[in-house]
């Protein structure tokens, strides 16, 4: 099972879109996925128009368990756990829990079954983040094409390196850093290539095709639907699949890497 967090400090640069196409387009190809917010604003259960009667938050508090806050079948092979504003006040009330950081860990070990879990994260680096980061094994990071999102993306590996730090037997890797919101024709996207280049750390886990610009998410997410369903012919549709096929051969080639490592 693939566990997934799609991060980034900065607000706005495409995290929420990423992650429900990401989740989406990996349950359209056959896979079993379930996708859960841990941000707040509740981003993913507007945009899907997910009813949800328990949420993440009573998992972390332990009022609800995590199969009453699964919403199943969102879409064919997409399993939800959707997030309110109540999250908000989550930080307070955990305050004084024992090891909080890895609270959605350990509720998430019931959740079993599926091929891949994505995780959609505040644009903060506070607890509920933490707990997104210390559940996956691999993070996104988009990164719109200006320079607050580049430092947020800094400000988000700094985070992850923190986690590396404080939790060493924590697999977490950098899978991507996806430019969001391209557009080659203007000098800030072309501005922040170079930028996102000439970091090193960033450049190394650069996902260089990006996610180009297109109106068409937002009207996508109006509608409460994906890309694929609103316009199967946009950029931004040819985008995320590109993005999809990427994230599926990075996993059979990690997963390949490990066989030839247990045969040796
Ligand atoms: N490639 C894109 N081109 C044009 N619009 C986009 C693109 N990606 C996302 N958007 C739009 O930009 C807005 C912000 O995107 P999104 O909600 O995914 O960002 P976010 O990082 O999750 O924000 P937050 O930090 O508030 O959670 C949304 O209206 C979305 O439809
Ligand atoms: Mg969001």
């Amino acid at each position: 099972m693939r566990k997934i967090a799609v991060a980034n400090m900065k607000g706005g640069v495409g995290k929420t879109t990423t992650a429900i196409h990401l989740a989406a387009g990996l349950a359209m190809r056959g896979r079993k996925v379930l996708l859960i917010d841990t941000d707040p604003q509740g981003n993913i259960g507007h945009a899907l128009r997910v009813r949800a009667t328990h949420t993440m938050q009573e998992v972390m508090m332990g009022e609800a368990p995590v199969e009453a806050a699964i919403v199943p079948g969102v879409r064919a092979g997409l399993d939800v756990i959707a997030s309110s504003t109540s999250a908000f006040s989550l930080e307070r009330r955990l305050a004084g829990e024992t090891q909080r950081e890895t609270i959605l860990a350990r509720r998430l070990r019931q959740a079993n079954g599926y091929d891949a879990v994505i995780i959609d994260s505040s644009p903060a680096m506070n607890l509920l983040t933490y707990n997104a980061l210390l559940y996956a094994d691999q993070v996104i990071v988009p990164v719109a094409m200006d320079l607050m999102a580049i430092i947020g993306a800094r400000q988000t590996l700094n985070g992850v390196a923190e986690v590396r730090d404080l939790w060493p037997d924590r697999p977490l890797e950098l899978m991507a850093v996806v430019p969001t919101f391209a557009n080659t024709q203007t000098v800030a996207t072309r501005a922040a290539l170079e930028a996102l280049e000439a970091d090193a750390q960033l450049s190394r886990s650069l996902y260089r095709t990006g996610i180009r610009q297109c109106i068409d998410l937002n009207y996508a997410t109006s509608q409460g639907q994906t890309i694929w369903e609103y316009a199967p012919r946009s950029r931004a549709a040819e985008d995320y699949s590109r993005f999809i096929d990427f994230v599926e051969a990075y996993g059979s080639t990690q997963e390949t890497a490990l066989k030839a490592e247990a045969v040796v």
